[in-house]
């Protein structure tokens, strides 16, 4: 690979980063900061997102990238980048009969449209450099279901599906496309749901996994990182498991 970057660098690259603030969004920062990349962490919650990029030397947007005229105007004013990573979501507790369609259009309009919308929006730069590097965070409900989160499951499942897409349209270009889907990952949205459902559902989470434990945001960063590194050139339309190998079956 002539020219390429030492391993796992990602110096001098440029790094939109949705839902950065914190969790498994925040560890990537800090990972990608950490090798060299100039970030920009997109997120609802600007104040977070600032304090987290003055600690990293990265800049920060106020943004709901469900909007994609939002995602646009941002895209186009901190752009171009060369990795787009697709992190922002929202999870659901409840069962299917119990869900409202306005609980669906939130829960695809977050962790679907989103990605299609940044995506979309980073693409036209990406084609042109003829270079990208395009990671989605679904998770392992959508290879395995979920009960109480059917819906959720439903649009991480298509994020799997669109990444393919992606990865088969813009190979050409030298751009790559994977999603990473990680198990139960100790960050405040897997501590929400265990303040919802009690010490069942951790228990239940964990032993889902062969190892047996909770994964670390920082165990999905270091895939992060790989995927977006020079050395990862040769992989695109993958899914990868950060989740102690509870995406293997029965
Ligand atoms: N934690 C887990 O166990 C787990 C497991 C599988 C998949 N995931 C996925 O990993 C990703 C990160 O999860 P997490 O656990 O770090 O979540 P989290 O709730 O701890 O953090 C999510 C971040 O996204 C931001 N965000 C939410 N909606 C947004 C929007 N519309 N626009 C911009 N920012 C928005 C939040 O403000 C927050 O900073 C999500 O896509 C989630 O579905 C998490």
């Amino acid at each position: 690979m002539a020219g390429s970057l030492p391993f796992g660098r990602l110096d001098g690259r440029r790094a939109f980063v949705s839902g950065g603030a914190r969790g498994i969004g925040a560890a990537i920062v800090r990972s990608f900061a950490g090798a060299g990349a100039r970030v920009v962490i997109a997120d609802l919650d600007i104040a977070a997102a600032t304090a987290l990029a003055d600690e990293v030397g990265a800049a920060a947007a106020g943004l709901d990238v469900s909007d994609a005229v939002a995602v646009r105007a941002v895209m186009a004013q901190d752009g171009p980048f060369d990795i787009l990573v697709n992190n922002a979501g929202v999870d659901q507790h409840a069962f299917f009969t119990d869900t409202t369609a306005g609980d669906w259009a939130r829960l695809i309009a977050v962790n679907l449209t989103s990605v299609l919308a940044c995506t979309q929006a980073a693409l036209p730069a990406m084609q042109k450099a003829r270079f990208g590097r395009i990671i989605n965070i679904t998770s392992e409900a959508a290879r395995l279901g979920s009960k109480g989160g059917s819906v959720y499951s439903a649009a991480k499942g298509g994020v799997i599906a669109f990444t393919k897409s992606i990865a088969r349209e813009n190979a050409r270009y030298g751009i790559t496309a994977n999603a990473i889907a990680p198990g139960p990952i100790r960050t405040p949205m897997l501590e929400q749901a265990v303040a919802k459902g009690g010490e069942k559902i951790l228990q239940a989470m964990t032993g889902a996994t062969l190892l047996g434990r909770l994964g670390e945001p920082e165990e999905v960063a270091a895939a992060a990182r790989f995927l977006a590194s020079d050395q990862a050139a040769y992989i695109t339309g993958e899914t990868l498991g950060v989740s102690g190998g509870m995406g293997i079956g029965g």
